[in-house]
């Protein structure tokens, strides 16, 4: 028998939760008109289902009080004020360079919609923090006065399989190393040793 009301939306939560923690990346949706990262990757992903329940709990304790919304950036930056933080991760520079086949989003950005965001950033009074992939275009965008950009690198978390075979033999490429930019509005805090 098929669920209904709030089984229903529980059913499709733990769908939900399933997906993302099996696939690669976390990925769960999968749209054929661009290059396909929704493949089961990651099988180990659903063991120690304690765990998991705990990590849950501790993410809706912290989210009681959090209101979520999914707007255009635009509307996000409106009405902020000095004590506001805006932490933004706009999609990759790269990616409104690649073939549309590559894009990596859902929700793409031209590069006008770079250059706006970085208007309304720089006119907001809040505090901002923005993350980037750290290319030359990126630094340009955010040069001169007002803005800070720290450089950073990181393993990516994410691991691929170069081709189907060696997908199936299980042989993965070595993690690759994000190079990305940080770029702040405001003196950020020294870090600590
Ligand atoms: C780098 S990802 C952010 C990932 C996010 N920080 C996370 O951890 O899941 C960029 C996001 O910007 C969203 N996006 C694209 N166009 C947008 C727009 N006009 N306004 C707001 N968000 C947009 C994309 O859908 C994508 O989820």
């Amino acid at each position: 028998m098929e669920a209904s009301g709030d089984d229903a939306l529980v059913e499709r939560a733990v769908q939900f939760y399933f997906i993302n923690r099996t696939v690669w990346s976390g990925r769960v949706v999968y749209d054929p008109a661009r290059r396909s990262r929704l493949y089961f990757s990651n099988p180990g992903g659903w063991s120690r289902i304690e765990r998991k329940l705990a990590h849950l709990r501790d993410c809706s304790e912290k989210l009681r009080r959090v209101r979520i919304t999914c707007l255009p950036f635009e509307r996000c930056l409106r009405g902020l004020r000095p004590d506001d933080f805006v932490y933004a991760d706009p999609p990759y520079y790269r990616d409104s360079l690649d073939a549309p086949t590559s894009k990596l989003y859902e929700g793409h950005f031209a590069i006008e919609q770079h250059e706006l965001l970085r208007d309304l950033l720089a006119d907001t009074p809040a505090k901002v923090m923005v993350s980037y992939d750290d290319r030359p275009e990126v630094r340009e965008l955010y040069r001169g006065s007002g803005w800070r950009i720290i450089p950073l690198a990181w393993k990516y978390c994410g691991r691929y399989a170069k081709s189907n075979r060696d997908r199936a033999a299980g042989r993965k490429e070595r993690k690759v190393t994000g190079r990305e930019l940080l770029i702040v509005s405001y003196d950020p805090p020294a870090a600590e040793a």
